[in-house]
């Protein structure tokens, strides 16, 4: 696992965005792991950015997304299908039959999962998958237990994360308890693994990465196993040495 440490969130975007850049400009028919929360929007802006600026083509591209609450509706503002519309894919010219988000709308939820772990091997793999990080340590929806599942599979949401997620809901709204997350299997067979970690409240989640035990109780030290994952974290992020 190497790290760079950016200045700030602005310069951890723009760094992101450089490694997506990269990756197709080497193969434009890539396959990516794209994640939602609030660390990659600045990502997603500078993609956007470059587009209109004719820097980067996505138009052979395939993604593929982490995770998706459940159940939700995908014209729902919160569902992650909405997110990826209004951050990504209403701005650049990924092919929409290429891009991919588990159904939170599904009446068979194991169904949806194996279809969507087929899809990923059907498409080669992934190239590059995009990672944040949450404040118990969970990537995609793979929350802290005592055994991770390995495929895409439908899961509860700690409370935790409910409490951390909760900020995007309306007041009195209810938010779902569920999601149907891509299970450690797929994330950790992905070709190179770039995880995003910004701002002061993730900094203690850092520190206990940095200690370097891997536990399913910190699903994100499991990346200590893969053998190209480069973590991109700010200094409000960083715990130090
Ligand atoms: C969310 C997502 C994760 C994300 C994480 C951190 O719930 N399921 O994929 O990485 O939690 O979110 P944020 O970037 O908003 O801190």
């Amino acid at each position: 696992m190497k790290y760079i440490i950016c200045k700030d969130y602005k310069e951890l975007s723009c760094r992101a965005a450089d490694e997506i850049a990269g990756v197709l400009a080497a193969k434009p028919n890539a396959v990516l792991g794209l994640a939602t929360g609030s660390t990659p929007e600045g990502l997603y802006a500078e993609l956007c950015r470059r587009y209109a600026a004719g820097e980067i083509d996505f138009s052979q591209a395939t993604g593929f997304n982490l995770d998706e609450y459940y159940p939700i509706r995908p014209e729902h503002p919160q569902s992650y299908h909405f997110y990826m519309d209004r951050h990504l894919f209403l701005h650049v010219n990924f092919d929409r039959a290429r891009v991919h988000i588990p159904d939170g709308s599904t009446d068979d939820p194991e169904e949806e999962c194996a279809a969507y772990d087929a899809a990923i091997e059907a498409a080669g793999g992934i190239d590059l998958q995009i990672l944040g990080i949450g404040q118990n340590g969970h990537i995609g929806f793979n929350e802290p237990a005592p055994a991770l599942i390995a495929g895409t599979h439908p899961t509860a949401l700690t409370e935790s994360t409910l409490g951390a997620n909760a900020r995007f809901f309306a007041p009195g709204e209810s938010m779902p308890h569920s999601a149907l997350t891509m299970g450690m299997a797929p994330i950790l067979r992905a070709r190179k693994i770039l995880l995003l970690v910004s701002g002061a409240a993730k900094r203690s989640v850092m520190r206990r990465l940095r200690e370097g035990t891997i536990t399913t109780d910190l699903p994100a030290s499991l990346l200590l196993t893969h053998p190209d994952t480069l973590v991109l974290c700010d200094r409000e992020a960083y715990p130090g040495d």
